[in-house]
């Protein structure tokens, strides 16, 4: 199949790979969201979970900023929560208060109760949602990243029962009943790599770990109580033979210790420079980052300068995959997001500008 090969030699698989390419190739995480009309407009009229269980409306969402710019991948739209209800979590979208989990797991009863999930049943409007999306990415060979939440991220979620800045409830149980927390991450793992090779078997071509939580974690505590489980999920995704994406925030001080996921790429947020990340996280790795996203709400010189701030920091490097170091904000606006894009593929480094 002649779009197959063509989105598989793409710069964004050739950068993962870390083999040289000739534009540092750029995506964007929350690339599809409400700094789009067009995703507004389609919201309008349908709720956050019900959007993502419907493959065709997914799919028309993950290609809106394909269509709007020049990006070198394309992510599903979906997210990290719905596949907990294959745990038998229930999960819910509520305006202005971000994510919940009606059922969270708080003592011994909540996690022995917790479903053996079936992929299929949990997972499958995702799974055909990335079907219908390869089918028009690879006539213009542009690949396609599924991904999920990692394992101690969906813990926070599932024992907080929302967002919350410091997910206290969870550490607690964590520290207080490390063997409850081993069999909820046991539960978490299970579901996570399952997802996650159904989702290559579908036809994603990169698969990324979200950790958004993991900055909250000592190192100790990351060593012991979340990086065995990531290790585990990438193991297992790692088979199905696509580049893995492992992407965690605030967490600059155990950079050494995230690079022990197996993880292909490591994405860091923009607390730390990319060229130290890079020194300290080792050659033998592609590294996703790392522009602060509050940058693309500035005038154009100031985002232009910080943009190529980065792109000085890889220095050209083979493996450097431009994102932002978390996800696009909703006050975005989208003549930066474009300006950006064609910004970091006219980049040249000899000229240094
Ligand atoms: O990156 C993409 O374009 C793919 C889509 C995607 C979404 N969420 C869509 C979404 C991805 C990859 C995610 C991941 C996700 N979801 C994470 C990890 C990455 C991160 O941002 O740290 C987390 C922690 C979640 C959980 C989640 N989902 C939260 C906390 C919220 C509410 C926050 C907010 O911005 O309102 C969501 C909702 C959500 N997920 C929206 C989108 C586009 C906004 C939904 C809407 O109201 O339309």
């Amino acid at each position: 199949m002649a779009g197959l090969a063509d989105s598989d030699s793409s710069r964004f698989l050739q950068a993962c790979r870390r083999e040289p390419v000739d534009r540092t190739p750029i995506w964007l995480m929350r690339q599809a969201g409400r700094y789009m009309s067009e995703y507004r407009e389609i919201r309008k009229s349908i709720g956050m979970l019900d959007l993502i269980k419907r493959p065709d409306l997914s799919c028309q969402v993950t290609m809106q900023p394909i269509d709007a710019f020049d990006l070198d991948a394309a992510i599903i739209f979906a997210d990290i929560l719905p596949p907990l209800g294959g745990l038998g979590l229930k999960v819910g979208f509520e305006a202005g208060e971000g994510p919940i989990v009606y059922n969270p797991v708080r003592d011994e009863a909540d996690v022995l109760a917790l479903a053996t999930p079936d992929i299929q049943e949990a997972t499958g409007f995702t799974l055909e949602a990335i079907r219908l999306a390869r089918r028009e990415l690879d006539s213009r060979g542009i690949p396609l990243i599924g991904f999920s939440g990692a394992p101690f991220t969906l813990a926070c979620y599932s024992v907080e029962g929302g967002s919350s800045k410091d997910f206290i409830i969870t550490k607690r149980l964590m520290m207080g009943r490390p063997d409850l927390w081993r069999q909820l991450m046991d539960k978490l793992t299970g579901l996570v790599g399952g997802y996650l090779r159904a989702q290559a078997e579908a036809g994603a071509q990169a698969l990324q770990l979200f950790d958004t939580w993991a900055g909250l974690l000592s190192p100790s505590d990351y060593m012991e109580f979340a990086l065995p489980y990531n290790q585990a999920v990438i193991r297992e995704a790692s088979k199905a033979g696509v580049p893995v994406i492992y992407f965690s925030t605030g967490t600059d001080g155990i950079l050494e210790l995230v690079a022990q996921s197996g993880a292909d790429v490591i994405g860091v947020d923009w607390r730390v420079d990319l060229g130290e990340a890079w020194r300290r996280i080792g050659p033998g790795f592609a590294v996703q980052g790392n522009l602060d996203p509050v940058a693309l709400l500035g005038d154009w010189p100031e985002l232009k300068k910080r943009a190529a701030g980065v792109l000085k920091s890889a220095g050209g490097r083979p493996g450097h995959i431009f994102n932002l170091g978390h996800g696009v904000l909703r006050d975005t606006p989208v003549d930066s997001v474009r300006r950006l894009v064609d910004f970091v593929h006219e980049y040249r480094f000899e000229e240094g500008t």
